[in-house]
């Protein structure tokens, strides 16, 4: 472990001075995209942050004060096994490669920038929400998600300069070019273009977004591209809290909600300055739906390669699965045909995406499933939140050129705009919600529209002092 170098690392950096020279050029053009569009203010003041130092199970974060751009963004890979081999595709029981092999260097490269590209994205996504904190313990989580998604962005660029050479310098530097929601240069996938301007979408972002990034890595933890399944192994520990601070953000407005709607002689949670349960539902469906697109086409040529490969697995392809060449065997799925839904049986590898985007629905039902025991515990029986179908509202892949019910019933264009205002958020809606947005800052205070958490941060009570503010606040 080398954490006194100029980059923290476990790869023996030192002792590769043409890949550590490569890095050193790219970290002040880093620190320079850090200072340009990560969080707008707030750059000189101590935030209370875990730095990852190790890859111990038992203590691999030290916690401080730091001050952001001082933060020690470091590379660091789960420790390699010898004995490895790829465990699923055509390369099944090969050796798994240490280099990247020539016939897959295009695909691979393609992997690791689209996964790479979403990582800066994301800071520049939430870049003004320090603004309008609810408190300081979500102002201290909303940078450790920053700083964490800026290490994912140092632990892809490592593998480029270091397997790809000078494409892999170039897509390096073309990462910190790229601006979400720049209409000449936007980042790749389209939500992470979509602005995160208030509170709600964030916690909707880490909830949803963040967790499509859960099961990308978890499927290129499996893969046979031993150095790329180490680094995402690594990124899946930080990426359990930025999870973590999307469901349990989440399930604090519906406690506050309920509280509200409660407290409310019209019953209208709005009144007391919350946001009501109807609103977060439509924000449900929003993100939801942006982020299931992130899956990739239903059926995928794509897919099917990169699982032939040996690059890409399934979520737990060792531990859940028998047959790892998934050559026989269909999926079942819903398409439309003249008009009306019916089953279509596609072969198992053309339907990779689609199996992992059954994993992360499962997931999103089961945290919705806590929200509305929430809601039930609260003392509300009329009322429960749901996940939409996977259909409703999708702008690529087979579902996008047809309208369906937030329950996924095929519908008419007009019975869809008929009652688009009910199902998603309309302008009314998201000033309203940006109405609320205003900073809390006090230790211990929480702003109108969200429950305190039920506990602090590693072992802090919640009233702890998560940000030392060194710069006058308006
Ligand atoms: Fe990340
Ligand atoms: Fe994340």
């Amino acid at each position: 472990m080398s954490l006194h170098d100029s980059i923290p690392n476990n790869v023996d950096l030192g002792h590769d001075r043409k890949l550590l020279r490569a890095l050193e050029k790219w970290q002040p053009n880093f620190k320079k995209w850090w200072l340009d569009m990560g969080p707008d203010g707030f750059q000189e003041d101590l935030i209370w942050l875990r730095t990852a130092i190790s890859v111990d199970a038992s203590g691999w974060a030290h916690y401080d004060y730091v001050r952001m751009p001082d933060y020690r963004w470091g590379i660091f890979l789960t420790p390699r096994d010898k004995k490895r081999t790829i465990d699923f595709g055509d390369n099944a029981r090969h050796e798994a490669w240490e280099e990247v092999p020539g016939e897959l260097r295009g695909m691979l490269r393609r992997i690791i920038v689209t996964q790479a590209d979403t990582e800066p994205a994301s800071v520049e996504q939430q870049r003004q929400l320090g603004k309008t904190a609810p408190s300081l313990y979500d102002l201290r989580n909303l940078f450790q998600v920053n700083v964490e998604e800026g290490r994912h962005l140092w632990a892809m660029v490592h593998l480029l300069h270091q397997y790809f050479g000078r494409d892999g310098r170039e897509e390096a530097e073309a990462l910190l070019e790229r601006r979400s929601g720049d209409a000449d240069k936007p980042r790749i996938l389209s939500t992470f273009n979509e602005p995160t301007d208030e509170w709600l979408s964030f916690f909707m972002f880490t909830m949803f977004t963040d967790r499509d990034g859960k099961y990308q890595l978890s499927a290129l933890s499996e893969s046979g591209f031993d150095p790329l399944a180490r680094a995402t192994q690594f990124m899946l520990t930080e990426e359990a809290f930025h999870l973590f601070v999307g469901e349990t953000g989440v399930d604090r407005v519906v406690r506050r909600a309920c509280e509200a709607q409660l407290a409310d002689p019209n019953g209208d949670a709005r009144n007391q300055g919350a946001i009501d349960l109807p609103t977060i539902q439509k924000w449900i469906h929003f993100w939801f739906s942006s982020a299931v697109e992130l899956f990739g086409g239903e059926i995928s040529s794509n897919a099917a390669d990169y699982f032939a490969s040996g690059l890409k697995g399934r979520h737990h392809e060792r531990k859940k699965y028998e047959d790892h060449t998934a050559l026989e065997g269909v999926y079942r799925m819903p398409v439309v045909e003249g008009g009306v839904l019916r089953e279509e049986e596609v072969p198992l590898r053309n339907a990779m995406n689609e199996i992992l985007r059954d994993e992360y629905v499962a997931d999103c039902e089961r945290a919705c499933a806590r929200w509305n025991k929430t809601i039930r515990d609260a003392g509300i029986t009329d009322f429960q939140l749901a996940i939409p179908s996977r259909r409703f509202n999708r702008s690529m892949g087979i579902y996008a050129d047809h309208p369906f019910s937030p329950t996924g019933e095929l519908i008419s264009p007009e019975q869809f705009e008929a009652r688009r205002s009910e199902w998603l958020p309309t302008p009314e809606d998201r000033a309203y919600v940006r109405s609320l947005m205003k900073p809390c800052y006090e230790p211990g205070e929480f702003a109108s529209w969200i429950a305190p958490p039920r506990k602090g941060v590693k072992g802090k009570p919640v009233d702890f002092e998560y940000v030392k503010f060194t710069t006058p606040r308006a």
